[in-house]
Formats: structure tokens, C-alpha cells, sequence
């Protein structure tokens, strides 16, 4: 990394306790091994035990190299604190079967961070009867993150849940009507556009949300990792995004996973984001949302939307717990 300072080394309490979705690789991968390199207990939320395993493996073996080179940046621990609970973001069920496992823990919970995602999809409807995109990256956790907030409120100060999003979000709208996608056929569907929805309904949630835990403790932001090499950036590679996609290459303009990790631990460590709210950030710096991500009018309209869709996983305490004492002005 030619080194390049990309976020601060800290020494983290081995009681904090983050939880990262989709850890198993790409930059969940480095977010979740780096995290623990300083000391805190990770948990990574993935689809598959044996990936996870796997990667918690070559994040041991990449720990021990660290330390052998006699890094002071990493911690003294024998052995990364890193464990794995099955998640599968298609499903609603399997989101509430984490929540329940996780409580089983009686664990605290200081750090969530919303990373798993999918890029362009087919039409396609999870078994909840969502659009694929829709739930994967955005809805489940959303529910993931209304379970688990009751638990960041008595977890001591700054909490922070922090959402995976993306520079995508600045090129689409929000339209209700089509959130389901269902007046498409396979051949009309784009998933490109439905891929950058998702995203832009993250960093509406990030709003909403923050507007009712403004007393509290928690903390939401967003961010984008910048364009990364992974396995969901090839999902990119057809048709005109593709093409932007080989110039940007060309032009030296994209990220190892590495290094499309650094905002995401910056936003997760940095002692200097206490408090900070309603941040959406790019290269670790506060960057612009755009102004469809600000408004507040379509942000109500996709809170509403949201509860209905979770309805069935929502009690009245888990939504007393999420609205506090807010009300909505105009
Ligand atoms: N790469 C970029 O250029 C870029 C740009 C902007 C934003 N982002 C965002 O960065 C985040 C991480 O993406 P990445 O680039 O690191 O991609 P990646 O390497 O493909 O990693 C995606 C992760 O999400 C997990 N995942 C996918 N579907 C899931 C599901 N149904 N349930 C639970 N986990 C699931 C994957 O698990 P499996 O291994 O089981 O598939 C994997 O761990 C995403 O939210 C993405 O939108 C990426």
C-alpha cells in the first residue's frame, strides 16, 4: 500500500463487539479480519459456514503474518476473536433466526455493519415474495437492524451501525410503484437500475433512522467503498456499465478489496466518529448524497412501505422500540 496511511490503527476493547454481514469475502473480508486485528470480537453473518470458516482461517494465517513482521498496529491477541452465524439475506426467516441466536449470546452489540450485498440480478423473488435486490441488500437488513437496535441502546456509548452503499445511488429515482418490480417482464426488468435503488434506499433509511434515535447512543452512517475488485463488480461488466467500468480500469480508477475496506473499518474505528450522524462517506471524507437520497417526503413514504413489507416480523415492542418518541414532521 506504499504506505499509505488508510485508516488509524486503534487498540479496540476485546468486550466490543461488532457484527458484520457477508464477511466472507471481498471488502466484508478485510472490514471484518482488520477490525479484529485490533483487538474486538467479530462476528461475520454469511450464507455459507464452510466459506466462513475458510476465511476465518486465512484471517488467522494473515494475522500471525502481521505480527510477525512485528506490526505494532495489530493486536497481542494468540488468536483472532472471529465467529460465524448463518445469515442468508434472501430470506426473512433466516435474518430473524440470526437475531435469535445472536441474543442467545447475551451479547452486547456496539457495531453493525450492513456490508453483504449482491450487484445486478435478474427478475427474480426471494421467498418472502420481494424483489431480490430489494431484500438482499436492503430489507432484511433493515429488519436485521430494527431487531438488533433494542441491544445497541444498552450496549454503552458509541454504537454505530453503519450502511454498505454506493456512489450508484446518485443516478436513480425512487418511484413506490416500482420498488417490486412486477409491471416487468424478464426482458424489460433492469437489474442495473433495481442494483442502484437498493442502494439509494439505504442512505434514506440512514436519514429515517437517525431521526429517531437523535438522544440516543446509536449512530447511523453510509458509505461508498469506492469501485472495488470483486466478485460483485463483475456483475457490472455488461452493456454501457461495463464500458465505464474498462475505462475507469484503465485508467488505474479502481480499488483492491484492501483497499475498498478502508472507509468501511475508518467509519467502524475511528474515535473521532463518535456522535457522527447522517454522514454518507467516500474515501473515509463526507461526501454528497443526492437530493432524491435527501427527501424527506419519499423517505416517509419507503419507512412505510418497509413496515408493511416486514409486518409479519415486526412486534408492536420491536416498533415501539424503533419509532422511540418520534413523530414525523413534514
Ligand atoms: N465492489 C464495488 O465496487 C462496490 C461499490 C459500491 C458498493 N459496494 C457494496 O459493497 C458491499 C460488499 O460488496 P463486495 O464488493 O465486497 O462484493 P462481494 O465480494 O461479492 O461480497 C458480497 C458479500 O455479500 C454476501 N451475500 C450475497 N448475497 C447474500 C445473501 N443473500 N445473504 C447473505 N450474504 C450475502 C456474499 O456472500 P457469499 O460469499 O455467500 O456470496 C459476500 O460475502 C455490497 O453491499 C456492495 O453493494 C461494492
Amino acid at each position: 500500500m506504499g504506505g499509505k496511511q488508510s485508516f488509524p490503527r486503534v487498540t479496540l476493547s476485546t468486550d466490543r463487539v461488532v457484527l458484520i454481514t457477508g464477511g466472507n469475502q471481498g471488502i466484508g473480508y478485510h472490514t471484518a479480519k482488520w477490525i479484529a486485528m485490533m483487538g474486538a470480537k467479530v462476528i461475520i453473518a454469511c450464507r455459507s459456514e464452510e466459506k466462513a470458516t475458510e476465511a476465518i482461517k486465512r484471517m488467522n494465517t494473515e494475522f500471525l503474518e502481521e505480527k510477525a513482521k512485528g506490526k505494532e498496529s495489530v493486536s497481542d491477541l494468540e488468536e483472532l476473536n472471529v465467529s460465524f452465524m448463518r445469515l442468508d439475506n434472501s430470506s426473512l426467516k433466516s435474518v430473524m433466526t440470526l437475531v435469535d441466536e445472536f441474543k442467545a449470546t447475551g451479547l452486547k452489540l456496539h457495531t453493525l455493519i450492513c456490508n453483504a450485498g449482491i450487484g445486478v440480478h435478474k427478475q427474480e423473488y426471494t421467498e418472502d415474495g420481494n424483489e431480490y435486490l430489494f431484500q438482499v441488500n436492503y430489507l432484511s437488513h433493515f429488519l436485521l437492524t430494527a431487531h438488533l437496535l433494542p441491544i445497541m441502546k444498552t450496549s454503552g456509548p458509541d454504537c454505530r451501525v453503519i450502511l454498505v452503499s454506493s456512489i450508484a445511488h446518485r443516478v436513480v429515482s425512487f418511484r413506490l410503484d416500482e420498488i417490486q418490480g412486477k409491471q416487468f417482464t424478464e426482458s424489460t426488468f433492469d437489474g442495473l437500475t433495481f442494483y442502484n435503488r437498493s442502494k439509494l434506499y439505504q442512505i434514506m433509511q440512514m436519514f429515517s433512522m437517525n431521526r429517531r434515535l437523535a438522544d440516543s447512543n446509536v449512530t447511523v452512517t453510509s458509505l461508498h467503498p469506492g469501485v472495488v475488485e470483486t466478485g460483485l463488480l463483475t456483475t457490472f461488466e455488461r452493456g454501457f456499465t461495463g464500458a465505464g467500468l474498462r475505462i475507469l480500469r484503465g485508467v488505474g480508477g479502481s480499488k483492491t478489496s484492501f483497499e475498498g475496506a478502508w472507509t468501511t473499518i475508518n467509519a467502524a474505528i475511528n474515535p473521532k466518529l463518535e456522535g457522527v450522524r447522517d454522514v454518507y462517506f467516500s474515501d473515509s471524507k463526507p461526501s454528497t448524497v443526492s437530493g432524491q437520497a435527501r427527501n424527506k417526503r419519499d423517505q416517509k413514504k419507503l419507512w412505510t412501505y418497509t413496515l408493511e413489507c416486514l409486518k409479519d416480523y415486526l412486534s408492536d415492542d420491536i416498533i415501539k422500540s424503533l419509532e422511540g418518541n418520534h413523530t414525523e414532521t413534514s
